[in-house]
């Protein structure tokens, strides 16, 4: 089973990052993370190349994650909330999702279907506000990259209790870990 994670978060020992490592803690097979702080994904620049062309022109780190989106068998996607959105950086890497758009609505192409996959969302947010516009953004990018969303571990008001000691959201991860596993098995 492959496990590609998506780590919005600037933070690489925060409180995204501790759920997800949780998760990873209790999950089989190969695991590969990107970060999109750090790792070199630039945004969309609507170029259009994509419109007549195989691929996208921009030559990064999104090359990798491409071939990985075709076949991972789960994506975890994780992100504080800024603003009540997903990360600014992790909008960068989903505005390179719009090739699959491209293929899909522009293109017409029909023989691009990538592989089916399961997907966890991490959120993770130091007040109470609504972290509905990130998940709606979430729901978005797993559209996009044909992945069904199977549960969303939510750590909200991290400022008074970091997600380290949110034990629901602990337990959360550990639970959709083990799912994932059993998915995997199917
Ligand atoms: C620029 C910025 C904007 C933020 N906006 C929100 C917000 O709208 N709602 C919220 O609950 N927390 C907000 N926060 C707090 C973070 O979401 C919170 O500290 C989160 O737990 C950090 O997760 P991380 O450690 O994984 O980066 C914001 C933080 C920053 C730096």
């Amino acid at each position: 089973m492959k496990t590609l994670i998506i780590n919005g978060s600037p933070r690489q020992n925060g409180d995204s990052m501790t759920l997800v490592n949780e998760i990873t803690k209790h999950i089989n097979g190969d695991i590969k993370i990107i970060n999109t702080y750090f790792d070199s994904i630039s945004p969309c620049i609507d170029c259009r190349y994509c419109w007549n062309n195989d691929g996208c022109l921009i030559d990064d780190e999104m090359q990798v994650v491409y071939k990985l989106l075709d076949e991972v068998d789960n994506i975890i996607l994780a992100s504080p909330l800024y603003f009540s959105e997903l990360t600014g950086k992790l909008l960068d890497f989903a505005s390179r999702l719009q090739y699959f758009f491209v293929l899909r609505c522009i293109r017409k192409d029909t023989k691009l279907k990538l592989k089916k996959k399961n997907a966890v969302l991490v959120i993770t947010g130091g007040g109470d506000g609504s972290p509905q516009p990130a998940i709606d953004r979430a729901n978005i990018i797993f559209r996009h990259i044909n992945a069904e969303l199977i549960g969303t571990i939510l750590s909200l008001q991290t400022n008074e209790i970091p997600a380290k000691e949110d034990f629901k959201a602990l337990s959360e991860a550990r639970e959709l870990a083990l799912r994932l596993n059993e998915l995997g098995n199917m």
